[in-house]
């Protein structure tokens, strides 16, 4: 089967009942009827999975909302409206979502591999389309949650690279939610500092 990656919006339950939002990637058949997720086990998407396996796929051209869940929990949290074959919350606003349920999980490696089977599904708004500054946006959402991971400097030269999609092609929401990643990025790479410089006298 022919299979690639959608990056989508990922609601789960946490323990105390509310849900957890996060932007993830699974890989899925074309027709998204399974959807295989690798999540680290550090995030609490995976720790939601393994204890309640059960969750909500969303595809969406809002990369606002993507850009919130990347850095932390939407605040306030998006409307969420219930779902007859599960228990966890869909966001109400998205263009489709995929109801999925956990049917093998593999949690040997710090990276997981988390088979689901989509189990209920449906549309709810037309997708915007393709727009360099969203994609930019998703882009600069993936950077902000590679802090720590990634070279301080790959992060900050990719992050210069994807500014003037922006600036060309963005409407108020795209603007907003790359500003918001970049004033993130900047104080996440401006905390890591110290370290840096600590590693670099250490090399003198
Ligand atoms: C577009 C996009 C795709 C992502 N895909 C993944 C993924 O496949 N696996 C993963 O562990 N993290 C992925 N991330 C990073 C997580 O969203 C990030 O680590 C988040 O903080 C995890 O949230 P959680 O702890 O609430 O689960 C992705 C981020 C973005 C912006």
């Amino acid at each position: 089967v022919d299979e690639l990656i959608l990056e989508g919006v990922v609601v789960t339950l946490n323990l105390d009942g509310s849900p957890n939002i996060a932007p993830m990637g699974p890989r899925v058949d074309r027709d998204i009827t399974r959807l295989v997720l690798r999540p680290f086990r550090t995030s609490q998407t995976y720790q939601n999975l393994k204890r309640q396996p059960e969750g909500v796929l969303h595809v969406t051209d809002d990369v606002e909302l993507i850009a919130r869940a990347a850095i932390g929990q939407p605040d306030p949290l998006p409307p969420l409206v219930p779902l007859e074959s599960i228990r966890v919350l869909r966001l109400a606003d998205c263009c489709r979502w995929f109801a999925f349920r956990v049917t093998a999980l593999d949690d040997a490696d710090e990276r997981t591999t988390i088979q689901c089977r989509v189990v209920e599904r449906g549309t709810v708004r037309d997708f915007f389309g393709l727009n360099r500054a969203k994609h930019a946006v998703l882009e600069a959402a993936i950077l902000a949650t590679r802090i720590g991971i990634l070279p301080a400097d790959e992060i900050r030269s990719q992050l210069q690279r994807l500014a003037p999609l922006v600036q060309k092609t963005a409407g108020d929401q795209e603007r907003r939610a790359f500003a918001l990643l970049d004033d993130y990025i900047g104080k996440g790479l401006h905390a890591e500092r110290p370290s840096e410089r600590v590693a670099s006298d250490a090399a003198k």
